[in-house]
């Protein structure tokens, strides 16, 4: 007989996991700009953000400038959210304190003529700029501020982006944002729980069965893996997914398989300890219709008709699989075996960034060449050929369409 009696849970290991301030990961992410929201949400009404456990509150002023301020008026603490929007910035809604979206207190409309209080304080706030229809935040030191990456997968001549800032698609995930990250470079749960477990989520031929060839490769960006699969009909497909740092996802969702390069750029946002939110920029052509993007993201993992507990239990997803493993995973209850290779290095690769960091160098990921960060190289793909056919053309010199 066998018996759990005795069997000891051990601590979670929090340098991987948490990201609130001070800590070892939390000051990694701190050195990238992270998307906080979309630009179409900073309208007439100021916006509540959580993000990387901080609580702020994003509005736009008069002249259009985007800003992010720590939600707590600096007078007696009411949340910034409930304030009105002018042409200056943000106006408080208790006692009327006006702030800018460098965090100067404009007006104090209660206090005498002539106080001088409000120039002696200066409210907390972050550096913001806005890409592609996201608004991205910079919430590390100011002397470390790098270039806002542009990836080639939106580098094209022409053409609009559409972005998307929210819940994962198919539901939103609750929990450590690290699980929703290495799920990305967990190769073959694609084989088991999207397809032989819960019956083809990603409709496409490669995931059907365990592949002819999978091989991890840490990048300069990032790392990544390619997977090469015998398809129906003599072809052949390979399938590269990319995760560039701090979590930024290039990858495929190929139901048609057609050698094709990514045009879109996932983000994981951790929004604390056990909150996750996902956003997104694609890139188009001018004439596509932006509603069937909805349709499309049915193919994505998780576009699901029923979300019922029954259903969930018969035909679980990354939801399920990620919240399953606990609000923040116990990495030391696991047991490590071959097809955690790309979860390992991911994990290695997060180490070695949150040790530069604390030696005071620039993590992987990180650019400070203008000229680079205007387009910075990335090999997501599909490439699909024949049996026979030289495996020639390369993923790189490709364009989705
Ligand atoms: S609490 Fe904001 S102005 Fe008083
Ligand atoms: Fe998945």
């Amino acid at each position: 007989m066998r018996s759990a009696y005795g069997f000891k849970i051990p601590e979670i290991d929090p340098e991987l996991t948490r990201v609130g301030p001070g800590t070892p990961c939390g000051e990694l992410m701190r050195r990238y700009w992270q998307p906080v929201c979309l630009s179409r949400d900073l309208e007439d009404l100021p916006k509540r953000i959580r993000i990387l456990g901080e609580d702020l509150v994003a509005f736009r002023d008069g002249d259009g400038r985007p800003g992010l301020l720590f939600f707590r008026c600096s007078h007696r603490g009411t949340s910034l959210e409930y304030g009105r929007l002018e042409d200056q910035g943000l106006r408080c809604c208790y006692h009327g304190w006006l702030y800018d979206v460098e965090g100067n207190i404009l007006d104090m409309p209660l206090e005498p003529p002539g106080s001088q209080v409000k120039d002696h304080l200066k409210h907390p706030c972050y550096p913001v700029q806005e890409f592609g229809g996201l608004v991205f935040a910079y919430m590390g030191p100011l002397e470390k501020v790098p270039e806002l990456p542009k990836y080639d997968a939106w580098v094209h001549e022409g053409g609009k982006f559409h972005a998307r800032f929210g819940p994962r698609i198919g539901g939103s995930v609750d929990c450590n944002w690290l699980q929703t990250e290495e799920n990305l470079m967990d190769a073959l749960h694609t084989v088991w729980l999207h397809t032989l477990h819960s019956g083809s989520q990603f409709p496409t031929q490669v995931f059907t069965s365990l592949p002819e060839e999978l091989r991890y490769e840490e990048t300069e960006m990032g790392m990544r893996f390619v997977m090469i699969q015998r398809l129906d009909g003599g072809r052949w497909a390979e399938l590269i997914w990319e995760m560039v740092m701090p979590l930024n996802a290039h990858l495929v969702y190929t139901s048609e398989l057609k050698t094709t390069k990514v045009n879109q750029v996932s983000f994981c946002v951790p929004v604390d300890d056990t909150h996750v939110r996902s956003a997104n920029i694609r890139w188009m052509p001018a004439d596509e219709d932006e509603t069937l993007l909805s349709g499309r993201a049915k193919l994505a993992p998780g576009g699901r008709s029923d979300t019922s507990y029954e259903y969930r239990q018969r035909h679980p997803d990354d939801k399920e699989a990620q919240e399953g493993q606990g609000e923040i995973a116990n990495h030391r209850l696991e047991h490590h075996v071959t097809s955690d290779e790309g979860v390992l290095m991911f994990r290695r690769i997060l180490r070695t960034a949150i040790e530069a960091v604390k030696q005071n160098k620039d993590p992987k990921g990180i650019i400070r060449d203008p000229e680079k960060a205007a387009c910075v190289p990335t090999t997501a793909g599909a490439r699909v050929w024949e049996e026979g056919e030289k495996r020639t053309q390369n993923v790189q010199g490709t364009r989705a369409g």
